[in-house]
């Protein structure tokens, strides 16, 4: 599909995403205190920025795992069906689990995500966004930790894609047509 013409208007800067990331380990470090069992996984492909610089800020033992789940494919708009494209590697039962998700949209990924692997028995299951759009929800879901509230914008950068583009801009920004 031929892509309309668009800017990017940054809206997170880099800086503050370190910022934020280095606050936000200092909560989840007290969380997991004492435990050497912790997985952190993180949901393909739009977190793989957000979770590199996470676990270099948790000075913790860690494991790292990945899940891919279906979701907004080329377009700008939530298909509300989640499927799993790629599950986890390792087994979670009786450890402790945090989730990292770039954006909570509709909620139905977190959603979906949070009910699988709570049937696996984790010893303790937690999750962290990036970013969280709250005017959008469709299903009832919050993080445990979030980076950051914004408001009703496609946004791309750190990770985060439009039709698999912009994944390598080192800020946030939002997509405007021209
Ligand atoms: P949800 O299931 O509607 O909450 O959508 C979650 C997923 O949709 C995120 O993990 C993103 O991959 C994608 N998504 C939601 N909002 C945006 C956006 O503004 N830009 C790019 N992808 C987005």
């Amino acid at each position: 599909m031929p892509q309309r013409p668009y800017v990017i208007d940054k809206m997170i800067s880099a800086k503050a995403i370190a910022a934020r990331i280095e606050d936000l380990c200092g909560e989840i470090k007290a969380e997991f205190t004492d435990t050497d069992k912790l997985v952190v996984v993180g949901l393909l492909r739009g977190s793989f920025v957000f979770i590199a610089d996470l676990v270099r800020e948790l000075d913790l033992p860690i494991e790292v795992d990945f899940l891919e789940a279906s979701s907004y494919g080329d377009g700008m708009e939530s298909s509300r069906e989640v499927r799993i494209l790629k599950d986890l590697r390792g087994t979670i039962e009786g450890r402790d689990v945090l989730v990292v998700e770039d954006i909570v949209d509709t909620g139905y990924t977190m959603h979906h995500v949070i009910r699988l692997l709570k049937g696996r028995n984790p010893a303790k299951l937690r999750t962290i966004a990036l970013l969280d759009k709250p005017t959008k929800r469709e299903v009832e879901v919050k993080a445990d930790w979030t980076g950051f509230e914004i408001p009703d914008e496609f946004v791309v950068g750190y990770g985060i894609d439009f039709a698999q583009r912009n994944r390598n801009l080192p800020y946030i920004g939002k997509v405007r047509f021209t």
